[in-house]
């Protein structure tokens, strides 16, 4: 047995029995208490204007990390705040937020606004990227359950072209609605149990 491959076994050996340590679901990372000062307990936000992370596909919360780190989405509450964090941190961070539940909604159904929400968004196809549910996958993050005023918040900005580093094909999709419609849709959507 050649020196190299000792070392090779003995690597393997070492991180097989280390890896039972890294993929505990508990595992916090340490910068998460940080974030959930803002993102809430568990990643359910209660906050006006600050989104949950709770259940978002873990792909869609990394691409939003390392923006966010490199200064392409613009967010002033968060400057400063991943500089120089490494690539490994983001994303046990963002199996963190995707593994935990995100809550079920309880504000009230409008009957009206809620049915023209439900309409709206098939009419406008939303749930061909973020899924018929609008759980979201991938890249393309959860809606149902997200809280209310950020989707009309962040809707209203992408509309305006004032959504930095968001995604052009998204913000296409909004080409032309109205305010009543957004409002609509951030109403249906929010109340989603999916
Ligand atoms: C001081 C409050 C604050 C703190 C602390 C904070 N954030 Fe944020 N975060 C925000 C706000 C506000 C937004 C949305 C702003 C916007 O879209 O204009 C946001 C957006 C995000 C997004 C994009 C989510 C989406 O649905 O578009 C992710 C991912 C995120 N934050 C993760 C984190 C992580 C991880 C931490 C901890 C390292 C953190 N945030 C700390 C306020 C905060
Ligand atoms: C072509 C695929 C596609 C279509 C169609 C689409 N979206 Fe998106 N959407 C995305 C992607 C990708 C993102 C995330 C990237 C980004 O912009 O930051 C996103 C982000 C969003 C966000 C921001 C959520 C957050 O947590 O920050 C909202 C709200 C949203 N979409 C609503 C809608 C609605 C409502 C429709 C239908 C009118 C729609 N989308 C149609 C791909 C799409």
């Amino acid at each position: 047995m050649t020196l190299r491959f000792q070392w090779k076994v003995l690597a393997f050996l070492g991180a097989a029995m280390l890896a039972p340590l890294f993929s505990a679901a508990q595992a916090v990372p340490s910068r998460a208490p940080m974030c959930s000062a803002c993102h809430g307990p568990n990643g359910n936000s209660q906050l006006k204007d600050v989104p949950s992370l709770a259940g978002q596909p873990k792909i869609f919360i990394e691409n939003q990390l390392v923006l966010i780190r490199e200064g392409m989405r613009d967010i002033a509450q968060m400057k400063g705040m991943l500089d120089n964090v490494p690539d490994s941190e983001l994303t046990a961070l963002a199996v963190y937020y995707a593994s935990l539940p995100i809550a079920k909604p309880t504000a009230k159904r409008q009957a009206g606004l809620f049915a023209r929400g439900e309409t709206l968004s098939q009419e406008m196809r939303c749930g061909i990227c973020h899924l018929p549910t609008y759980v979201g996958r991938e890249q393309m993050p959860r809606l149902a359950g997200q809280r209310e005023d950020y989707l009309l918040y962040t809707m209203r900005a992408m509309k305006a072209n004032q959504a930095v580093g968001r995604d052009s094909i998204m913000i296409a999709s909004l080409y032309g609605i109205s305010d009543e419609d957004l409002q609509a849709i951030s109403h249906y959507l929010s109340r989603l149990a999916n």
